[in-house]
């Protein structure tokens, strides 16, 4: 198609919409000179009108609070879906992607429950779906999955791709605050919703994981399919036993191969040797961590939200999608997730892992308590690699934290279930697993 100017319709005009106008008004003449492609802003949705936003001023007749000026608008080439939530955006999505329109979205959330049948449709309709922000922000991460690792197997993805938890976790490790405290602050900053569930619960970071997952390994999987845990569990105490064995707590979305050419999926706080490069990831920045069979470890790192490192991303996907508009081709949808080809590859269960474990139990300070744990825990072929106990301090109970040899979660939880029935052990034991093969 002979196109020399690419019109772009933009649904929702929040934080990251707001980026994304700036960058194309402010800076249009630097993407043509960047990329040889000519954009044009014709239509921003924004559901109460009028608006206005510091930074930017764009004509009156391109705000308008209805979506189907942009879905349905036959000068639109590009849809910017930046709404979020679920229901509104698939059905847009959808009728744009029927009415020809190439697709950017940063919605996880959506293409975590409808990527696949979203994707099928886009390629029906030769059109692309282009989402590097979805996962991580301004950090490319899903087009280097995408294009620069295809001589690899992916062997393993660590990614610190919740900036809310990686901010309080770091607040906590260097201040000393506690959860309830460093939560309030996140919410005064903005980082964390007023309701902050799908962030400290780790389903933001799941639902991310889960994207990384299908371009990695082809696996179309949801969130419900695998083990997800966030950080309420995590106390002070957590925090300081950790670093005095020489490990910082993150919350990691992790993908693994195994022998079995399965693929272990799980999120959950993870403790990290203090010296690694992830370990030292602080703030609210992310960094996803990809290993592949010939390239070896790689860490993308950078900011995972915001307005202009989020718009950078959806941006960089307008630019790709008007070159493919330009050139009359869609950008190929090459992956089994996106074909809707079968893989190879099945997600192992969270009960066939095995890692390193911390433990820290409450117990009564008497005699033979150690002795009763470890004989259930060696029961179940689980070995004890290190103890800590402190003295007590005017209270009859103790903490006594252990760190095992590699283990596997059945065994460990089938030993924790024994263990919970002595009646010198308090209440249940807080457990974190360790990833040490992330130690560069
Ligand atoms: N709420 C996310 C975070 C950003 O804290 O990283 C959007 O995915």
């Amino acid at each position: 198609m002979d196109k020399s100017c690419i019109n772009v319709g933009i649904l929702g005009w929040g934080t990251v919409g707001t980026g994304v106008s700036k960058i194309l008004v402010n800076q249009n003449a630097l993407i043509s000179k960047n990329s040889s492609v000519q954009l044009s802003l014709k239509k921003v949705v924004k559901r109460t009108l009028p608006a206005s936003r510091d930074g930017i001023e764009l004509p009156s007749d391109c705000l308008t609070s209805d979506p189907y000026d942009v879905v349905d608008n036959p000068e639109i080439d590009i849809v910017v879906e930046l709404i979020g939530g679920v229901s509104e955006a698939h059905s847009l999505i959808k009728r744009a992607i029927l009415n020809g329109k190439h697709i950017v979205t940063a919605n996880k959330a959506l293409l975590a429950e409808h990527g696949s049948e979203l994707f099928q449709l886009a390629q029906q309709h030769r059109v692309s779906l282009n989402f590097e922000a979805s996962t991580a922000g301004g950090i490319p991460i899903i087009k280097p999955l995408q294009e620069s690792f295809t001589a690899n197997q992916i062997q393993s993805i660590y990614g610190i791709v919740n900036g809310t938890c990686n901010y309080m976790l770091t607040e906590m490790n260097e201040r000393g605050v506690d959860f309830a405290d460093v939560l309030k602050v996140a919410q005064d900053k903005g980082y964390a919703e007023a309701d902050p569930t799908l962030d400290v619960e780790g389903i933001d970071a799941a639902q991310k994981l889960t994207l990384l997952i299908a371009l990695a390994y082809g696996v179309n999987i949801s969130v419900d399919q695998f083990h997800v845990e966030g950080i309420t569990d995590i106390s002070q105490q957590e925090i300081q036993y950790a670093r005095e064995l020489g490990y910082v707590i993150k919350l990691l979305a992790i993908a693994k191969l195994t022998d079995d050419n399965s693929v272990e999926a799980r999120v959950h706080p993870t403790l990290l040797p203090a010296r690694s490069l992830l370990a030292n990831v602080g703030g609210a920045y992310n960094a996803v961590c990809v290993i592949g069979s010939a390239v070896g470890p790689t860490l993308f790192f950078g900011q995972g939200a915001g307005e202009m490192p989020t718009a950078s991303a959806v941006v960089a996907d307008i630019i790709d999608a008007a070159k493919s508009i330009q050139r009359g081709v869609s950008s190929p949808i090459s992956h089994g997730w996106f074909t809707g080809s079968k893989s190879e590859i099945s997600i192992s269960p969270i009960d066939d892992i095995e890692t390193r474990y911390y433990l820290r139990f409450v117990v009564l300070d008497r005699p033979g308590v150690l002795a009763s744990i470890g004989s259930i825990l060696g029961r179940h072929n689980i070995s004890i690699s290190s103890v800590i106990q402190k003295e007590p301090h005017c209270t009859e109970t103790v903490s006594l934290m252990m760190v095992t040899h590699q283990a596997r979660e059945k065994d460990m939880q089938a030993a924790l279930a024994e263990i919970y029935k002595l009646d010198v052990v308090k209440g249940d034991a807080k457990l974190i697993r360790i990833e040490d093969e992330v130690d560069f």
